[in-house]
């Protein structure tokens, strides 16, 4: 039925030959297909990737890029594998690979601080699951040391702008002090 059908639209302006045929005279068969075409394009090219969707395997099938676990401390280290187990990856790429439902995690502590990352991770948000049950004290130190690793490699990391100032106050007080 579709051949059939397609093969009748393809010969109507063969058959019957009246009517405007001019393409600018035309605009919303014009429109009709251009939305068309857009739209099979679009969601052909998204439906390869699926970026709103998390990859359920990432976890155990995308590895830590090597670089970002060179000269990591132990804690450190064990952070990337609470990373790894808890399957933050299926939403969060690292290195490229990993989901993409979430932002990629390479240089998060570009723009976050360390109390930032706590925050999300304990408590979610935007589309983001609440991780504070799902991990214990002891996890959670670890995850968040290894993230405040990941500045892309060379990113200075995010300023707490509070803290900075009140360690700046407080290393001045001794010489303002009489
Ligand atoms: C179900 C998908 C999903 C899972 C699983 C997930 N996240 Fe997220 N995460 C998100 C989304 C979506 C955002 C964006 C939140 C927003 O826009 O406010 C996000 C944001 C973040 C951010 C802030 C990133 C930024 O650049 O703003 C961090 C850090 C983070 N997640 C860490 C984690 C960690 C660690 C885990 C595992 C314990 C995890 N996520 C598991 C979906 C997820």
């Amino acid at each position: 039925m579709p051949v059939l059908g397609i093969a009748a639209m393809i010969l109507l302006p063969l058959l019957s030959g009246e009517g405007e045929k001019h393409v600018s005279r035309r605009p919303a068969a014009v429109l009709i297909v251009t939305v068309i075409a857009v739209s099979l394009g679009v969601f052909t090219h998204l439906g390869t990737y699926t970026p709103w969707s998390p990859i359920m395997n990432a976890w155990t099938s995308d590895p830590i890029p090597v670089s970002y676990l060179r000269n990591r401390t132990p804690l450190e280290r064990e952070g990337a594998l609470v990373l790894q187990n808890k399957q933050c990856r299926n939403c969060h790429s690292i290195g490229g690979e990993g989901g993409l439902r979430g932002p990629a995690l390479d240089a998060v502590a570009g723009h976050m601080t360390e109390d930032q990352i706590i925050r999300q991770v304990l408590q979610g948000g935007g589309n983001m699951p609440a991780y504070g049950n799902a991990l214990n004290p002891s996890e959670t130190t670890a995850l968040v040391k290894f993230l405040t690793t990941l500045r892309g490699n060379d990113l200075q990391p995010a300023i707490d702008a509070s803290r900075h100032l009140a360690l700046t106050t407080e290393h001045k007080l001794p010489s303002s002090v009489p």
